[in-house]
């Protein structure tokens, strides 16, 4: 059901303010090194805000492979039952790293040192990437890695070799090569040393003394001794300062914003975004500082300020070497000029990163100039266009940003590439205030039941030939599958499970109402009274709601969707073009309710329909997930005195403000 990723694009309102609270997905080299360490830990690891991209997965997958029990990844909480040191077991066969780097360069030290032969594969553009750089001082610690002749995996790693403990002087500046060493060390007779050129992310040794494991930092030196133990610990990963860098750009440059990103990892390797944009005269500032996992985070509060250009300092460049893409949006609102030199390194990231942004500016007409090794970026307005991001996520991510100072909307194309990184970007940002969409358009109708929704829904897609979601009815087919299965309304894990597996299909036209459970047409059992409590029981459980989430957005297909539901314009489709939230007087509602029973030969009294009415109404809007309430910038349209035509064309001219349709 999901579009063509080939094709995903966002297209992104002019103007705006970035708003509220928000915790962006883990940090990718933490996620890593949690699993990795959790599974060579003594005891249980817990984590949380893992970031479930493919990278990391790779390396969970690796662990499960050689024996680890691990469980989940499920709304970013994964549980590892951690075999200590030596209690990895030999996979069946090759280890597939996907297109993970980290995972293969910092998995080639970890397994050097085990008793068992392994071989590490990934996808055609990791079998392409030098290995060398581990390789060569694994062999000095005495491990036997077969590579290709050009050093490249697949790395075949044989077991059993006692390793020697090295002094090692890092010929370039490497976390991966400085963390496979560690790692390998942890496996080698006595102490092991890497010293560093230049200050690299230290993660891993973060962790390990999280752990309990000592590493001795001596300047550029880390040294650790082997035959410790790690001890496993609850991880809750803090999100990743490179995702947030685009929300403390988009906040500083949108006037009126005011952003609280939560739970940011502050690692001092990792902030130089929030030094340049500081010394740009942004208004940033971190509250609430704690330690987790041996990682300092914080909430990061950022106001809108007013910014001028800079000459970005030479040493924080390799600090922020990841977050230049949304540095140069900001300077290109920024006033005066800002000059960015010693960052050759970006020309051969996932694109040519001078040289695309360089290119989407001058698209946007902002006045920049590529040089050799960074940008000449003079501030001043920017203008709507077309941008392509050639593929690079966070090309795409920044110019999305760019749209809160835009004359006009900004399409930006070949974005389908964020996902892995930043799963939920458009949702997030759309939640905060980012008027940004995939370019299919989304009208959702909320509201109590008996406020006409349902029918003003289905007419209204209808009409525009868009399709429809019913999301009560996902609800009450979930209450009808777990009857069936026996699964009690309470079993919420069970449930959430049930929610993910289920085959369900609306194959008809939008007027026909058919629903297929497993290939079974259930369009009349769902609709009983028994289906109707149940899914109301199962709509309250959080899990539930959670793994129904992508399910319902799945739904978001050209031309167009018309969602149905309590939830629609506030969680589901924060970022829909047209939000409208029905409502009629509690005695309307209850009046249609008796006529609809009626006509089903049920004879209630109005007094009781009533009071089951309000309750019902109480309930739904103080329930603490989801609770029904219109979206901050829903229209209201209150059908008490309307009848469905009337209701229907109400609908259809709200809409029209929005879309031209
Ligand atoms: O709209 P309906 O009566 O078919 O909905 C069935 C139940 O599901 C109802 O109790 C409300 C709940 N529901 C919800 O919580 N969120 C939605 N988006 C849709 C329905």
């Amino acid at each position: 059901m999901p579009s063509n990723p080939a094709n995903v694009c966002f297209h992104v309102r002019p103007g705006g303010a970035l708003k509220g609270r928000l915790r962006v997905p883990g940090d990718k080299s933490i996620s890593h090194r949690s699993i990795m360490l959790g599974a060579i830990a003594e005891g249980v690891t817990r984590i949380s805000g893992f970031l479930e991209g493919e990278d990391s997965l790779a390396t969970l997958n690796a662990f499960r492979a050689m024996g680890v029990a691990i469980e989940g990844p499920e709304a970013g909480k994964v549980t590892v039952q951690g075999v200590g040191l030596h209690g990895l077991k030999a996979p069946s066969g090759p280890l597939d790293l996907g297109n993970s780097g980290t995972s293969m360069r910092l998995l080639s030290g970890l397994l050097a040192g085990q008793q068992f032969d392994v071989e590490l594969i990934g996808d055609y553009s990791l079998m392409g990437r030098p290995m060398r750089r581990v390789t060569e001082p694994l062999a000095a610690m005495g491990a036997q890695i077969g590579t290709t002749p050009q050093g490249t995996a697949p790395l075949r790693i044989t077991g059993g070799r006692g390793l020697k403990a090295i002094d090692y002087p890092m010929p370039v500046a490497s976390a991966q090569v400085k963390s496979c060493l560690l790692l390998a060390g942890l496996y080698a007779d006595g102490r092991t040393c890497v010293t560093e050129p230049a200050p690299t992310r230290d993660h891993t040794e973060r962790m390990l003394q999280g752990m309990g494991y000592a590493v001795d930092v001596n300047g550029a030196t880390r040294c650790l001794e082997s035959g410790g133990n790690l001890h496993a610990v609850n991880i809750d990963v803090p999100a990743d300062i490179s995702s947030a860098a685009f929300f403390l750009v988009g906040a500083s440059i949108a006037p009126g914003s005011d952003l609280l990103l939560e739970h940011v990892g502050i690692n001092p390797t990792r902030t130089g975004v929030i030094k340049i944009l500081r010394l740009m005269g942004a208004d940033i500032e971190l509250l609430n500082g704690r330690e987790i996992g041996g990682e300092p985070v914080a909430d990061l509060r950022v106001r809108s300020a007013k910014l001028h250009g800079i000459d970005i300092p030479l040493e924080q460049v390799p600090l922020a070497i990841d977050e230049f893409p949304a540095l140069f949006i900001a300077a290109a609102c920024a006033e005066g000029r800002t000059i960015l030199t010693g960052a050759e390194e970006l020309r051969v990231k996932e694109s040519d990163r001078i040289q695309v942004m360089a290119d989407g500016l001058r698209a946007l007409g902002v006045k920049a100039e590529a040089t050799p090794d960074g940008m000449i970026i003079d501030g001043g307005s920017i203008g709507g266009g077309h941008v392509d991001s050639q593929g690079d996520h966070r090309i795409a991510m920044s110019f999305a940003m760019a749209a809160l100072r835009a004359a006009g909307p900004i399409r930006i194309d070949d974005c389908a590439n964020v996902d892995t990184s930043f799963p939920g970007f458009v949702q997030h940002a759309a939640t905060v205030g980012l008027g940004i969409d995939h370019g299919v358009p989304v009208i959702t109708i909320d509201g109590p039941s008996g406020s006409g929704k349902g029918t003003v829904s289905r007419l209204v897609a209808q009409q525009l030939g868009f399709h429809f979601l019913d999301s009560g009815a996902l609800y009450r087919i979930l209450a009808l599958a777990a009857h069936q299965r026996d699964i009690g309304l309470d079993d919420e894990a069970a449930l959430a499970d049930l929610c993910r597996s289920l085959d369900i299909r609306f194959p008809a036209a939008v007027e026909q109402e058919q629903v297929l459970l497993e290939g079974q047409d259930v369009s009349d059992q769902i609709r009983s009274e028994a289906a109707g409590a149940g899914a109301s029981r199962v709509a309250a459980l959080p899990k539930v709601r959670q793994a129904l989430l992508e399910r319902q957005r799945d739904f978001r297909i050209a031309p167009g969707l018309v969602a149905d539901g309590r939830d629609m314009g506030t969680v589901v489709f924060p970022d829909a073009e047209a939000k409208i939230f029905l409502t009629a007087s509690a005695e309307e509602r209850a009046k249609r309710r008796c006529k609809q029973l009626k006509e089903k030969g049920m004879d209630l009294v109005y007094s009781d329909v009533l009071a089951d009415i309000a309750a019902r109404d109480e309930r739904d809007s103080s329930r603490a997930v989801a609770p029904l309430r219109p979206a901050a910038d829903a229209e209201l349209l209150d059908t008490t005195n309307l009848d469905i035509e009337a209701a229907v064309a109400a609908a259809r001219r709200l809409i029209k403000k929005y879309l031209n349709r």
